[in-house]
């Protein structure tokens, strides 16, 4: 029997670089010692009232068929919320509601790409990017950023071709944890404007922030019109198996969203919007009480691998990983993240599986305990004492 070539096609770069975090995650389940820091889900439970609001929805029958973009009253906070942390006015009309990041970068991408067009996006990335945004035959440009993963516009400029419909804007950054300053994303909008591109921004670890401040760029002028800024309730109120995401976009977009909408989701479950709308409203705070507990969390990691002489890490501005690179102990990641999980049964992730420019870097997420993270850290620290 044939199937798709579409399925193959999207399979994506680096997927070799999990292995080592299903055999920890495994080991972990036979009851095995072992430390997964190669996860980005966050261990917080979803606080209470959220949880409250979807079991009260379902028991009053919001059982049924869904608004193809959203509740009004979920769009409404959406909308809301995002003019008031990047000041730009969105109204909720603007707002179309998505199973996930993943189910919105999908949307996004069938939208705006035809086959052939090409999508910048920076290394390293958000590893189903290749798949999200290629499923309709794009072509994914990828763009590496030596400056400590900082983006360099030069670099940006020079991938540009004439078959280039948008770029790609993740800020803060998984894994890097770089927040892009105003001055870069102005960079990144000037490009657009001048080749008259889309930017998709991805911003699911704004509520994130240690350090800076987190910027969208649909607030520079010219943008909000090419921009579709992308958010979800993942990282921000603990809630990844939800499913909740967003877009906002310019009017231009809202019929082609719901004409996704009807033939991919035909609108997300009514109970879990519910719980949506108490989380961006009635606990709204709790991102900041979980941002404080992950920004202590990268304070402890990175004092505890300064340890280790010849690892350099990244502190990261936002976000729930450091990276560190483990060149300085003539390893390749692969084979560090392979020798440190066989001697001491700790998963890191390979930066590969964010690009081959990241080769070199191991992705570690702090989302587990002080404890655990410490004595993860420790034994980081001794597998390397020993190279
Ligand atoms: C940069 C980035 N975008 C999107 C996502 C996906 O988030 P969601 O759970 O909202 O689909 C992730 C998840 O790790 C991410 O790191």
């Amino acid at each position: 029997m044939k199937l798709s070539s579409a399925v193959q096609r999207i399979s994506g770069e680096g997927a070799e670089a999990w292995e080592i975090h299903y055999l920890a995650r495994q080991a972990r389940d036979r009851g095995e010692d072992a430390i997964v820091l190669s996860v980005g889900d966050p261990d917080f439970a979803t606080p209470a009232p959220i949880i409250d609001s979807a079991i009260t929805a379902l028991r009053d029958g919001d059982t049924h068929y869904s608004a193809i973009a959203g509740k009004q009253a979920l769009r409404e906070a959406i909308a809301e919320d995002f003019t008031t942390q990047s000041g730009v006015q969105c109204a909720p009309s603007q707002v179309h509601v998505f199973g996930g990041t993943q189910n919105a970068l999908f949307a996004a991408s069938l939208c705006l790409l035809e086959k052939g067009d090409e999508v910048i996006a920076l290394e390293p990335m958000y590893i189903s990017y290749e798949a999200t945004l290629c499923i309709g035959g794009a072509n994914l440009v990828r763009v590496s950023q030596p400056d400590n993963f900082r983006p360099r516009a030069s670099l940006i400029a020079a991938a540009i071709t004439p078959a280039t419909r948008a770029i790609v804007v993740t800020t803060p950054n998984n894994p890097t944890g770089v927040v892009m300053t105003k001055d870069e994303l102005q960079a990144v909008a000037e490009l657009a404007i001048k080749h008259d591109l889309w930017v998709i921004a991805d911003e699911v670890y704004t509520d994130l922030v240690f350090e800076g401040k987190h910027q969208s760029i649909a607030a520079l002028p010219g943008m909000a019109e090419r921009t579709i800024t992308i958010n979800s309730l993942s990282k921000s109120h603990a809630m990844t198996g939800w499913r909740v995401g967003w877009a906002i976009s310019p009017p231009i977009m809202e019929p082609h969203f719901n004409n996704l909408s009807l033939c991919m989701l035909y609108g997300l479950a009514g109970f879990i919007q519910e719980a949506a709308i108490t989380a961006l409203t009635d606990q709204r705070h709790a991102s900041a009480e979980m941002c404080d507990i992950y920004r202590a969390r990268r304070d402890l990691v990175c004092t505890e691998l300064a340890a280790a002489e010849g690892l350099q890490v990244l502190k990261p501005q936002a976000g729930m990983y450091v990276m560190a690179d483990v060149r300085g102990y003539g390893m390749s990641s692969d084979q560090f993240s392979r020798e440190l999980f066989a001697e001491q049964m700790v998963s890191v992730l390979d930066g590969r599986a964010f690009g081959q420019s990241a080769d070199g870097w191991v992705r570690i997420s702090f989302t587990l305990s002080e404890e655990e993270l410490r004595a993860g850290c420790q034994r980081i620290v001794a597998f390397l004492a020993k190279r």
